[in-house]
């Protein structure tokens, strides 16, 4: 998952160009880079790490041009070093590249025994060489890019500029998102419509195998046939403003304490808040004889999914089989005939998902998605789209599209209960009323964090950590390991509470602090047992509950003192304190809680 950008413009690009990439670090900080067209020749500008690294190379070495491509990298082929950045070029073309050429190998080879001589560890690379090769050969840059792309095997978005062309820009897509901007005789190129936001918003999402040749006045599209066709520009939705982190130190903390907002807009979209019911907007299937729900997603969005399937049959009594994409795809489950496949994506970019989508749908599945981003490739593949309405979520470790995502399926799951009588219109105005109420809890609990701050003081000394849950708390308690893990880099694991003493319990100790999602409800007092065989090992307990301490008749090292909620609602309001555990523990090691290392935001590559 990387962002790449292109600008052709009318004045100097380079600064456009990384106030560009600056809105597409969320898919990759690895390292940056950019390269004009000036005076005819190629220029270009690289540096490892952040897009600030980049910037005070632009100071140091400024680049004219009007002319340019830009990308953020997150590495899949070599190390993220300044030699292995994007742009990749040769005296005659330079290429920003998002994917992964699979073939890349037998190009390079290829290549290198006609004389080419590769400078990088990248796959990219390759297709720089490819396009000179053909150039060389006395082809046009356009038939040398279509040339090109008939040998590339994998996923790109590609864009490409010239030596010697100052109107001309060329753009490929085939697995990796790829947007066209349409200007005032300028023209641009992103991996989404929020990088081009600042300069357009009219803009034409190329379709899978399309390229385009870009030019002052306009974009000819063709498509994986080669032949001319019409893509729509439309208006989009993009904001304008880059997303800033208000008065919070981290974005992550801002989109934490936006989460009362932000999910009584999802409510908001999923309830007729005056009749107290669930109105989703008619699907387009018919819920009442859909004979299974499949729900398929990676990483957290996966763990909302888990509390989904618990939800729909409990709510709907509908068997559902869930599994993370990378796995689901491969292992040939059956899919009965009509049944219907759940996405669930904040992106709606993640390529193990999207491959997943498109196996279900060619397995006869009606598909419907639950995202964030409702201009985004899994979006636009679905029948049905199940917005969340959490807005940017520029943290990478997800927050609040994570409980939107919560409320979306909490409010599928009555729809689909109601639809198919197996809950009456009385208990669905009780579970409404529920779900109204969880902005308020969830506030009330943002108001002091001093207590998360003295945990984490305690929790950046551990070197292994276990989150426990039962039931629908345990999806929760692997939320909170991820959480933990991915931002403070300290090792978590989230476990089923009754499963501990099936071997996990080994590795309790007094340093092993045990973190358990023990909201009061049909499963509490097994928890409480699973805390107190924790305890006779010396465990260090931090029980996140509504009950009183003394509920777990055993020592605990921390209790987090929760709301008493529904247990219907419990998964969302207790997200909450997972998530902050996870922040100020992170923020008390030092680690970068917005960008930690290694990750990125949306991982467009399987
Ligand atoms: C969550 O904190 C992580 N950033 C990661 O697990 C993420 O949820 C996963 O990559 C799925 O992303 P998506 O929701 O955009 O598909």
């Amino acid at each position: 998952m990387c962002g790449i950008v292109g600008i052709l413009g009318t004045k100097p690009v380079a600064l456009d160009l990384v106030d560009a990439l600056r809105r597409l670090e969320y898919r990759g900080y690895d390292s940056a880079g950019i390269a004009t067209v000036e005076n005819g020749r190629l220029g270009r500008r690289r540096a490892e790490g952040k897009l600030r690294n980049l910037e005070h190379r632009l100071v140091e070495e400024p680049l004219k041009g009007h002319v340019g491509i830009g990308h953020t990298r997150w590495a899949t082929h070599g190390r993220p070093t300044e030699r292995n950045a994007h742009p990749h070029m040769s005296p005659r073309v330079s290429v920003v590249h998002n994917g992964i050429i699979e073939n890349f190998r037998e190009l390079r080879e290829a290549l290198t025994a006609k004389g080419h001589v590769f400078e990088t560890e990248t796959d990219t690379e390759a297709v720089v060489h490819l396009i000179t090769h053909e150039m060389d050969k006395g082809l046009g840059p356009v038939d040398a890019v279509k040339a090109t792309l008939k040998q590339l095997e994998g996923a790109f978005a590609l864009a490409i500029i010239f030596a010697g062309q100052d109107n001309l820009m060329m753009a490929a897509r085939l697995g990796s998102p790829l947007v066209i901007g349409h200007g005032e005789g300028e023209m641009y190129l992103g991996s989404d419509a929020i990088a081009l936001a600042p300069f357009t918003d009219t803009v034409t999402y190329l379709e899978e195998g399309d390229f385009a040749v870009l030019s002052h006045n306009g974009a000819q599209v063709f498509d994986k046939s080669g032949a001319p066709v019409e893509r729509n520009a439309v208006k989009s939705q993009a904001n304008a403003l880059l997303v800033d982190k208000g008065n919070h130190r981290h974005f992550m903390a801002k989109e934490i304490h936006e989460q009362p907002e932000v999910i009584s807009h999802t409510l908001a979209h999923y309830l007729d808040m005056a009749d107290g019911t669930v109105r989703i907007p008619d699907v387009g299937i018919d819920l009442a004889t859909i004979p299974r729900v499949t729900i398929s997603a990676c990483g957290t969005a996966y763990y909302a999914g888990l509390v989904g399937k618990y939800w729909i049959e409990r709510f709907a009594r509908v068997p559902v089989e869930i599994d993370i994409a990378s796995e689901l795809r491969y292992r040939e489950a059956p899919l009965p005939p009509g049944g219907l496949a759940i996405f669930v994506s904040q992106s709606g970019e993640t390529a193990d998902t999207l491959a997943t989508l498109r196996y279900c749908k060619e397995n006869g599945q009606r598909i419907a998605s639950v995202v964030n981003v409702r201009t985004s490739t899994i979006a636009r593949e679905s029948d049905v789209v199940l917005p969340t309405l959490a807005g940017p979520e520029i943290g990478v470790a997800s927050t609040k599209a994570f409980t939107c995502q919560l409320t979306a399926l909490a409010c599928f799951a009555l729809a689909l209960g109601r639809a198919r009588g197996a809950i009456d219109e009385a208990t669905e105005r009780a579970l409404v009323k529920e779900l109204m109420e969880v902005p308020r809890q969830i506030a009330n609990q943002l108001t002091d964090e001093s207590q998360y701050e003295a945990l984490a003081h305690q929790l950046m000394k551990s070197r292994d950590v276990l989150y426990l849950g039962r039931g629908q708390s345990y999806p929760l308690a692997m939320e909170g390991a991820l959480k933990l893990k991915e931002i403070s880099y300290l090792h978590a694991e989230g476990y089923a509470a009754g499963e501990l003493k099936h071997g996990p319990i080994a590795l309790i100790d007094e340093i092993v602090p045990v973190i358990v999602v023990a909201p009061v409800d049909a499963l509490f007092d097994k928890t409480v047992s699973n805390m107190q065989e924790v305890a006779a090992r010396g465990g260090q307990i931090v029980m996140i509950s509504n009950a009183d301490e003394n509920s777990a008749g055993c020592q605990l090292a921390a209790h987090i003192a929760m709301p008493t909620a529904h247990d219907f609602t419990n998964p969302i309001v207790y997200a909450v304190p997972i998530q902050l555990i996870a922040y100020h523990t992170a923020v008390q090691m030092g680690t970068d809680v917005d960008q930690p290392r290694n990750l990125a935001k949306s991982v467009t590559v399987e």
